[in-house]
């Protein structure tokens, strides 16, 4: 590595949080994988990318190969294989729902990821005589999956305050003035880590006739949620942040609106009866899950959900907050480095997940993570996190990084992020980078990738969302 003629000085854990963190959680796939730098050499690949998409738990790895000689048609086909993905299928919604603390009569429904899940409840608020009842109301800190598929229907936006608590009182102002139907909030920022109230929220909610729906993608994966004692509507996450990075995402909640709601995907399975130019929509999750439902996806979805709620629950805690604390630590002890937050009142060792958001002061947020990539073997997402509104309120109009982490990082990554970012404050970059199609890529990179992933870095293109 490059970093062997440095000593870091920031980057030492105490014992607390090397007992808590040395080691990964619990096993996932990838953990060893070696990623080549630029200089020569190869290095374990330090995953601190798990906010946008968490390696597959090996457990989950080896039910999908378990369940894949079984696969065939799901509700179609009355062979014996049919009929095991049925049941896998079908079984998944019970464990998703129990995971979740469902209550029996709520809809389980599988769509292809949060956006999916939101979009989808977008077409299900409530109408009468053509016309949306009531508005949604949102806050500025959302991913854009809980704000775009909300400025097609009737809403109402909300700039959080400098403090939750002030914030809380802002939606409680917003809901008191009426004509709120569905309050849809966070339940962790994609963007810093911090969690929301989501209990107080819902009562707040209830308390002015408008339900609430949770946009869960970043907390299922690392708290327990039980939306029945929290008394919240809707739930909805993805099995790729969620260690089932299989194609699946769900949606649960409240019968009524779904079984009112306009069919998300017109097509074979949502129906009753279809005539040649009319048709009968089937109630429950079916009627909005038209085509062949993802059954390997919904069935590793499930069995993740499994492990992490065999976790204990202190240990798990332990682990993450441990990580957590090293690196922010570490980052406040180098100059020109500043780690962001929205609310200056969270309780950052309790309420924020395993996801930290910094700057370095001098360097544009995407050479180092280039730099990162490239020079140290570390995988960590920059930009604007598909949440303009926020980046732009934070101070941060052309983005900044994050470093995200679960159940099967360890405490050295956290150490090798800190050494690479104190390196690069020393003695700067040990490579030239140039921008190529919008993201900043080492230059002459001659590294080899596999056969099968062709593209090299850099030619691949750039998520929008990523540097737009
Ligand atoms: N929504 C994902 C993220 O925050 C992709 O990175």
């Amino acid at each position: 590595m490059s970093t062997a003629t440095f000593t870091p000085t920031a980057a030492q854990p105490t014992s607390a949080q090397s007992n808590a963190a040395s080691r990964p959680l619990a096993a996932v796939t990838g953990a060893e994988l070696q990623a080549p730098l630029i200089q020569g050499g190869h290095v374990r690949y330090a995953n601190l990318d798990y906010g946008a998409s968490a390696p597959a738990l090996t457990v989950v790895s080896a039910h999908l190969n378990e369940i894949l000689p079984f696969y065939a048609s799901v509700h179609r086909g009355a062979g014996y294989a049919s009929q095991i993905s049925t049941s896998v299928y079908e079984n998944s919604r019970n464990i998703v729902r129990e995971f979740v603390g469902g209550r029996p009569d709520d809809s389980v429904i599988f769509t292809r990821n949060t956006t999916d899940s939101l979009n989808l409840l977008a077409g299900c608020l409530p109408v009468q005589d053509g016309e949306h009842t009531g508005e949604v109301l949102y806050l500025d800190i959302e991913h854009h999956a809980n704000l775009l598929p909300w400025q097609g229907v009737p809403h109402r936006s909300i700039v959080a305050a400098d403090t939750l608590a002030e914030t809380i009182a802002n939606v409680r102002a917003a809901l008191q003035q009426g004509g709120v139907s569905l309050l849809a909030v966070t339940g962790a920022s994609n963007v810093t880590g911090e969690i929301l109230p989501i209990a107080a929220l819902a009562t707040l909610a209830h308390q002015y006739g408008a339900r609430i729906v949770v946009d869960a993608a970043q907390l299922a994966p690392h708290r327990r949620i039980n939306i029945a004692a929290s008394d919240v509507d809707y739930l909805v996450f993805s099995g790729h942040k969620l260690y089932a990075p299989f194609g699946a995402g769900v949606l649960v909640g409240r019968p009524d609106w779904l079984d009112a709601g306009t069919p998300h995907l017109a097509g074979g399975g949502a129906v009753r009866e279809a005539r040649l130019d009319s048709v009968s929509w089937a109630t429950g999750p079916a009627r909005h899950e038209g085509g062949s439902p993802n059954v390997l996806g919904a069935a590793t979805l499930a069995r993740a959900t499994q492990v992490l709620a065999s976790l204990d629950q202190d240990a798990w805690h332990a682990h993450e907050a441990a990580i957590r604390s090293h690196l922010v630590e570490g980052l406040n002890r180098i100059d020109g480095v500043t780690v962001h937050q929205i609310f200056s009142d969270t309780d950052t060792e309790n309420d924020t997940i395993g996801v930290v958001n910094f700057s370095v002061q001098g360097f544009d947020a995407g050479l180092v993570a280039a730099y990162l990539a490239a020079e140290h073997g570390i995988g960590l997402r920059d930009g604007r996190f598909c949440a303009h509104p926020l980046l732009k309120r934070l101070g941060l109009p052309s983005g900044s990084l994050r470093a995200s982490f679960g159940v099967g990082s360890r405490l050295e990554d956290a150490t090798r992020l800190l050494a690479g970012i104190e390196e690069l404050k020393r003695t700067g970059l040990g490579w030239d980078y140039v921008v190529d199609a919008g993201r900043w890529v080492p230059a002459n990179d001659h590294r080899s990738y596999p056969e099968w992933a062709p593209n090299t870095p850099g030619t691949a293109g750039a998520a929008p969302c990523t540097i737009d």
